[in-house]
């Protein structure tokens, strides 16, 4: 299982171990991650499990698809949707920052 640091809103480093083949969005709800809300439950239509990544560890991830890509419009480069993101042993070390909840 690859190791992923996640950075919370408030600013604390968080590294688990998540399972390969979760989505980032449920392996960080069962790992005891409280800021994603993932309100949809991971079908891409809620906007509550964003994440930022910098240049180096969006350049690991597969780039958004149409769809994802269509919930980032308004969103800064390097925002993504967790739930989007299947996790497999290539993101070991990978470190996500945990975006903000707006309403
Ligand atoms: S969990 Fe709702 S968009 Fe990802």
């Amino acid at each position: 299982m690859p190791e992923i640091t996640f950075v919370t809103t408030a600013g604390e480093e968080i590294t688990k171990e998540i399972p390969v083949g979760l989505s980032l969005m449920r392996g960080a709800v069962e790992a005891g991650i409280n800021d994603i809300l993932a309100e949809c439950g991971g079908v891409a239509s809620c906007g509550t499990c964003k994440i930022i990544l910098d240049e180096a560890n969006a350049g690991r991830i597969p780039p958004a698809d149409a769809f994802e890509g269509s919930m980032l419009e308004d969103d800064p480069e390097g925002w993504r949707l967790s739930c989007q993101i299947i996790v497999d042993d290539t993101l070991e070390g990978l470190v996500v920052r945990l975006a903000p909840t707006e309403y």
